[in-house]
This record gives structure tokens, sequence and C-alpha cells, in this order.
């Protein structure tokens, strides 16, 4: 016997309330990736938020973090008027990826990508898969849209930061 499947629930961050949950909607420092975008230059984009990711020490997470900043870029691409700009940066235990577009401005956006589409429905699961792996901010408006995503960083990454002073044997 099998258990059904069931998908798994959008992501939350850890701590309880809904404006805590939600990525800060101004980055603390300037970010380590400011990058424009457009058609041609995505795969650029990728390449640089991956090397970023992982100075930023994100870990297994980075494969997350490419994933999510190609789907929210190529969405800009192709609803959000052709082009945009990214930026990423972190917290204490968050990658934080920005998009920012000047297109038209999507409904619902604080609900869109909540339910997946039925299999005969084409496209429209970008947002739906950004969401099970981060928890997202939707600002949009006629003037264009903004999309954050945090990205949990797995508690074993390398940081980047010093050294521990001692081994797993207590040992310098
Ligand atoms: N940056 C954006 N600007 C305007 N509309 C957007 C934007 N991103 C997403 N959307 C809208 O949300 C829908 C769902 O996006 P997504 O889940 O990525 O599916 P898809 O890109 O395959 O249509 C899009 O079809 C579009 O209508
Ligand atoms: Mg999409």
């Amino acid at each position: 016997m099998h258990a059904a499947w069931t998908p798994p629930p959008r992501r939350q961050e850890g701590v309880a309330g809904a404006a805590a949950d939600m990525p800060q909607a101004r980055h603390p420092g300037p970010p380590v990736l400011d990058q424009a975008f457009d058609a041609g230059s995505l795969f650029r984009l990728r390449a640089a938020v991956a090397a970023h990711a992982a100075a930023l020490g994100a870990g297994e997470a980075a494969y997350d973090v490419v994933l999510i900043a190609h789907e929210l870029s190529s969405n800009a691409v192709r609803h959000g008027g052709g082009t945009g700009r990214l930026h990423l940066w972190s917290d204490a235990d968050r990658i934080m990826c920005r998009v920012t577009d000047s297109g038209p401005g999507l409904a619902d956006g604080a609900g869109r990508g909540d339910d997946l589409p039925s299999p005969q429905v084409p496209g429209g699961r970008g947002l739906w898969i950004v969401r099970r792996l981060a928890a997202v901010r939707v600002v949009t408006g006629a003037s264009g849209t903004t999309i954050t995503a945090a990205i949990p960083i797995p508690s074993g990454a390398n940081r980047g930061g010093p050294a521990p002073a001692h081994d797993r044997n207590g040992r310098n």
C-alpha cells in the first residue's frame, strides 16, 4: 500500500505570525548581487546567482536559489515587460532573492502559485514551485512587480565564517 501523495505545503518561515513570516520589505545593506537582465542574459544571471549563493554559504540550497531566480526572472521576461533586475543578499539563515520588473502587474499576487494547476493546464507552475521552496512576498501594481523569495539555508551549511576552534573530538 502506498500512501496518497499530497503536495508539500507552501513554505513559511519558522517565526509565528504573518508579518514575521514575510521576507523583509527592505534589505539591510547593499545586496551582494544587483544585476539587470533580459531574455538574452538569463544564462549570465543564473551563473552569477549560483556563484553568489555559494559564496553566501547556501550549501545545497544554492540549487534552489538558482531555480527560484530563474523562475522569477523568466516571469519578468515573459509576463513583466521583458526586462528586470535581480537582487541577492542574505540574513542570518536565509538567502533573499528579489526580482523587480516594470510590467503590467498581476491579479491576486498574494495567492498566485498556492494551488497546483491540473495536469491538463499548460504552464502556471513556476510560482507554485517557488512557493514550495521559499517564503514569498509579492508586491504588484500597474507599474510593475517585485517578488521577494526567502530561501532557508540548511543548518549544516558552511557559511564561510571562521573555522571552529575545536575539531569534533574537542582537540584544537
Ligand atoms: N512578473 C510578473 N508580471 C506579471 N504577471 C506575472 C508575473 N509573474 C507571474 N505572473 C502571472 O502569474 C502567472 C503564473 O506564473 P507562473 O506560475 O510562473 O506560470 P507561467 O509563467 O508558466 O505562466 C503567469 O501566467 C502570469 O499571468
Ligand atoms: Mg513562469
